[in-house]
């Protein structure tokens, strides 16, 4: 990446290279923007982005996937809006940067992703949180660097109020705060986190649909608004409610007939998904991994039924992989719409079930999807004499 820098821009002294990971959800979707529970490993999957100063005032940003060079005045961060294409990331997270204070210097970017876009292991928030580190450059102000749970808010807003994709906190969040050898529980309401190990014997791995159908965006948005509109209901009945998160299955019965039906069946996939993340843990710590393998399945089919957020091509690959050897569950990730499955199964059968799927989602849809092993790996950092420095230190 240096040497790719430097025939881009230049030999440069003090080049600094930072990397923020994509990220696989485990269980726990939609669940992010209702102040619930997620639990997403971060992927070895990665954004990196390379950084030295640059001059003329000019912020100048080369993608190297897209093979095209932006360039921007610096001084204009704070008064950015949306240009609809991928330099809104970065210049979404300036922008938040600037408005934050931390002001935005003259600077030449290099941008290389391993994270495939699209595919529902938010490629987003990795060049989110990759470009903040690489547009703070280790900088502080009054001698303080940004804390790690800022940054990781600080990114979310630029993917919802910059982009305009109302999110939730999980993608920026495990990108900062990804650990090797664990899933990280968060709870998107105290925004507090705890490490969970995963058992011995078995593996996740996620596989892409490779397909991405256009209705994600104004869905999430959908699924987004009903979720409130059951909170309102809620709230008029018991005034401590004030986020799905507040409601308990049996509670949510009770007032669903005060809605309508596909509010009612919105609200109870998010309160029977929170509800699943905390057993999934339980299981994982006790190493019961039929539950845990059942949990997944019973997470799959209420985003399929309940959310409507699934597609033909993530139900196959979920009934597929269920019928194969080895494997304990399987669900889709992400938002929905397309992009990946994540399946649990045993070590010994993760050879085997690679080449099955790839060839049964060949058959059926004539594509071969790519597969990724989701090896729970360190969140942002700098990459420094091949190490990655964490954020947080
Ligand atoms: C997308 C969003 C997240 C989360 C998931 C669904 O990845 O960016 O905030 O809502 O969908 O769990």
């Amino acid at each position: 990446m240096i040497r790719s820098f430097g025939e881009r821009f230049g030999a440069a002294a003090g080049v600094r290279v930072f990397r923020a990971p994509g990220r696989v959800n485990l269980i726990g979707d939609h669940t992010d923007y209702n102040l619930g529970f997620v639990l997403p490993v971060a992927l070895e999957l990665a954004t990196y982005v390379a950084v030295a100063p640059g001059t003329g005032g000019k912020l100048r940003i080369y993608s190297e996937d897209r093979q095209e060079m932006r360039e921007f005045t610096a001084a204009d961060a704070g008064w950015l809006s949306r240009a609809g294409d991928w330099t809104d990331y970065p210049m979404g997270v300036a922008h938040e940067l600037a408005m934050a204070g931390f002001g935005i210097e003259p600077a030449n970017l290099l941008i290389r992703s391993t994270v495939p876009e699209g595919a529902g292991l938010s490629s987003s928030a990795a060049l989110e949180v990759s470009s903040a580190l690489a547009f703070l450059n280790g900088r502080t102000v009054n001698g303080q660097s940004m804390r790690p749970l800022d940054l990781a808010r600080l990114c979310q807003r630029a993917e919802r109020d910059f982009v305009g994709l109302p999110c939730g906190i999980m993608d920026q969040y495990i990108s900062v705060f990804g650990q090797e050898h664990r899933a990280v529980e968060i709870d998107c309401r105290s925004l507090g986190h705890r490490l969970v190990p995963l058992p011995p014997g078995v593996t996740f791995v996620a596989v892409n649909s490779m397909v991405k159908h256009a209705l994600s965006g104004s869905a999430y948005r959908d699924r987004v608004a009903e979720c409130a509109a059951a909170v309102s209901v809620m709230h008029a009945e018991s005034p401590h409610v004030e986020s799905l998160r507040d409601v308990a299955p049996g509670q949510l019965a009770q007032a669903a007939h005060l809605m309508p039906e596909i509010v009612a069946r919105r609200a109870r996939h998010v309160v029977t998904e929170n509800a699943r993340v905390n057993r999934f843990v339980d299981a994982s710590l006790s190493g019961d991994l039929e539950l845990m393998g059942r949990l997944m399945i019973d997470s799959h089919r209420s985003l399929q039924h309940d959310y409507q957020v699934s597609c033909a091509e993530l139900d196959f690959l979920v009934d597929a992989a269920l019928g194969m050897e080895g494997v304990l569950g399987s669900r889709m990730t992400g938002g929905g719409f397309g992009g990946c499955t994540v399946t649990l199964l045993r070590d010994e059968a993760a050879g085997r079930f690679r080449s099955q799927i790839a060839q049964a989602y060949h058959r059926q849809f004539h594509v071969i999807p790519l597969i990724y092993s989701c090896t729970p790996s360190a969140g942002a950092g700098e990459v420094k004499n091949f190490e990655i420095i964490p954020a947080r230190n």
